[in-house]
């Protein structure tokens, strides 16, 4: 969890299914080998596998300072809306995919870690946990498990990270198949958390984690993804943008269609930055006031398409920075983009071109920045120095 780079998949279903698994295949060996990347996060996959239903799994891009449905190319496409499940690919097809990619790196390349994101009911989670590490055992290789409780597009299944009884079972059969574990399993476990909005529901979400400690019993939660998507939006288009241009002008249809037949769906990119970094300050703050949940890192996500996005989130204490709308925009360049930022201002910080400039050297904060930012440099480096010698 050392390293503050990660990129998400977010992958399209192409019409058949062995194209879908050479091109997801494709995307992810192409995010774990971008040097600008420092781990990779999967869709969400479940033990056998998301009955994906074009007809109503979707996602659109709008701007939404207008409002307004947007082709993703469009320079304001900063956010998405998404009625989409889960993979289609079962978990045990991800594991293969992920050992075909890190098996083609040579020994003694620097391992870059996958994210596995996973869900199910609480005993199928144990059962992906044990997949996982088995097959990290077998390919020397570190997984994580993230488990997905906070899809907000499956009716009739709330997101279980709303609600403390569901939580609780999560986090108990987690616990109990850890201690049970006998072998050396070290595959770290994660949750994804929806946005939360008002004090109670951190404190449910505290409660619960707190309620697997004491006694010699230490919390299975290694790390906390904030957060997922904003359920229960709606973007509304013309509905002469997605019907026939007939259609009566100045008539609005939903933008998508869902499950739940209302358009309604979960919002990503600019229009939840804020909240996400709401989350995860107050995520961060109330996991530091127990000393048993001080080690849970956390990966911000939320609005992250350049470096002030991606800084901001480290400011407030994530371990690590997630992309998913602007990876779907920009494509793979998006991390490289984040990294030339950073260079650039690295620069314009060394050479004393920054506000506040004070003659008799940097700052106290400035000081600070250089150091945040040196570190960063050192990481990369030493990364690509090590993809240079063992990558095929
Ligand atoms: C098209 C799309 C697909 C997504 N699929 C998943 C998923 O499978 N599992 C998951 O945990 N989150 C999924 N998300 C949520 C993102 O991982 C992320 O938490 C959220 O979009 C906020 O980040 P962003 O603002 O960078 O998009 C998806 C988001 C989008 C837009």
């Amino acid at each position: 969890m050392g390293n503050n780079r990660g990129g998400l998949s977010i992958h399209d279903c192409a019409p058949t299914r062995r194209s879908a698994v050479a091109d997801l295949t494709q995307d992810l060996r192409e995010l774990y080998r971008d040097h600008a990347t420092g781990a990779v996060t999967t869709r969400t996959s479940l033990l056998d596998g998301f009955a994906h239903d074009p007809e109503v799994n979707q996602y659109i891009y709008f701007d939404v300072r207008s409002n307004t449905l947007k082709d993703k190319r469009s320079p304001n496409s900063n956010s998405t809306l998404n009625t989409l499940g889960y993979s289609p690919i079962p978990l045990p097809e991800y594991l293969q995919i992920i050992e075909r990619i890190v098996t083609s790196v040579k020994r003694g390349a620097k391992k870059k870690p996958f994210v596995v994101s996973v869900t199910g009911s609480a005993d199928e989670v144990v059962r992906c946990h044990g997949l996982i590490s088995d097959c990290s055992h077998r390919i020397d290789h570190p997984l994580l498990m993230e488990i997905n409780l906070s899809c907000p597009n499956i009716p009739r299944k709330p997101p279980p990270a709303y609600s403390s009884n569901s939580l609780q079972e999560y986090l108990t059969a987690l616990q109990r198949s850890k201690v049970l574990d006998t072998s050396t399993s070290t595959t770290l476990i994660g949750i994804k958390t929806p946005p939360y909005t008002y004090f109670d529901q951190y404190q449910t979400l505290i409660d619960a984690l707190l309620s697997t400690t004491g006694a010699d019993r230490t919390c299975p939660v290694d790390f906390i993804t904030a957060t997922n998507t904003l359920g229960g939006c709606l973007v509304l288009a013309e509905s002469n943008e997605v019907l026939a241009p007939s259609s009566e002008p100045g008539s609005y249809v939903p933008a998508v269609a869902s499950a739940s037949g209302t358009g309604l769906g979960g919002v990503g990119g600019a229009v939840i930055h804020a909240l996400a970094l709401g989350n995860v300050r107050t995520i961060r703050s109330m996991l530091d006031q127990h000393h048993e949940l001080q080690h849970i890192e956390i990966i911000g996500v939320g609005g992250v398409s350049d470096y002030a996005g991606y800084a901001r989130f480290r400011s407030i204490g994530a371990a690590a920075v997630g992309i998913g709308t602007a990876l779907g925009k920009e494509g793979i360049m998006v991390f490289q983009k984040i990294l030339n930022e950073l260079e650039t201002l690295s620069m314009f910080a060394k050479l004393g071109i920054n506000e506040g400039r004070n003659d008799t050297g940097p700052t106290e904060k400035q000081q600070k920045s250089l150091d945040v930012i040196e570190e960063k440099q050192d990481d990369v480096e030493e990364y690509d120095r090590a993809q240079d010698s063992g990558i095929e």
